[in-house]
């Protein structure tokens, strides 16, 4: 189910600000080589996600689910020189290929990897996040956010990737549309957060911590 008529999508993005030529052609390679290419994050939300650390004036970040790294460059653009942002992912080879493309950019040296499962990961962390970005496996999406809250600091921003699941949450029959189904009824009678549905792309949860 599309959100938005497929013109209308073209048109948001010719007028949204265009992303730096090497993310261009980041998403271009990943397009072309890369056969789950879809889940690249694109032009309109990593303009969104670079706008949100900006606007939060965020020095830590955390992402779950990094694949090609797109969305991963596009939050370290808006990061201070000094800022840090930990991304995690299971696939060595999306791995080889970010780290190409993070290497090539000026912001790609605030950038580290954690090639694990991600859940794993969360529970090795000792620090806290001001901004944290989860797109990875949905069938965790509960457990990541039970994980990531107390990983956030007061004030801080979680960014939730497909939270209407193009349209399945209205029915959630398979083990991704229930969970993500869940944390969005979690998430909405959790008294630590207050949170916005947006309607942009697949649905992003913007989820902030009191
Ligand atoms: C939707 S993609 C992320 C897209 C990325 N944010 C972007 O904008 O290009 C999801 C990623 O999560 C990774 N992933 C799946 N299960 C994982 C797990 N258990 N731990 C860490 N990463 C995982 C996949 O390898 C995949 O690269």
């Amino acid at each position: 189910m599309d959100f938005v008529k497929k013109e209308v999508e073209e048109y948001a993005k010719l007028y949204t600000s265009n992303e730096p030529e090497l993310l261009k052609e980041l998403a271009e390679f990943t397009e072309t080589n890369m056969p789950m290419a879809q889940m690249l994050t694109g032009k309109i939300e990593g303009r969104l996600l670079k706008m949100l650390v900006a606007l939060t004036g965020a020095k830590t970040v955390l992402e779950i689910g990094m694949f090609t790294g797109y969305s991963a460059l596009s939050m370290a653009e808006a990061l201070p020189e000094d800022g840090q942002l930990i991304t995690c992912d299971i696939d060595e080879e999306v791995a080889k290929l970010a780290k190409d493309y993070f290497s090539r950019s000026p912001h790609g040296s605030k950038i580290s990897i954690e090639l694990a499962p991600a859940l794993e990961t969360l529970s090795n962390l000792n620090q806290t996040f001001d901004l944290a970005f989860l797109d990875a496996d949905k069938e965790n999406y509960v457990e990541y956010y039970q994980a990531i809250i107390p990983k956030l600091k007061s004030n801080g921003l979680l960014v939730i990737d497909n939270c209407l699941w193009s349209g399945k949450v209205l029915e959630p029959k398979a083990e991704s549309d229930i969970a993500i189904h869940k944390v969005n009824q979690l998430i909405v009678t959790d008294s630590r957060v207050e949170n916005v549905v947006l309607t942009v792309r697949d649905g992003i949860n913007l989820v902030r911590k009191h």
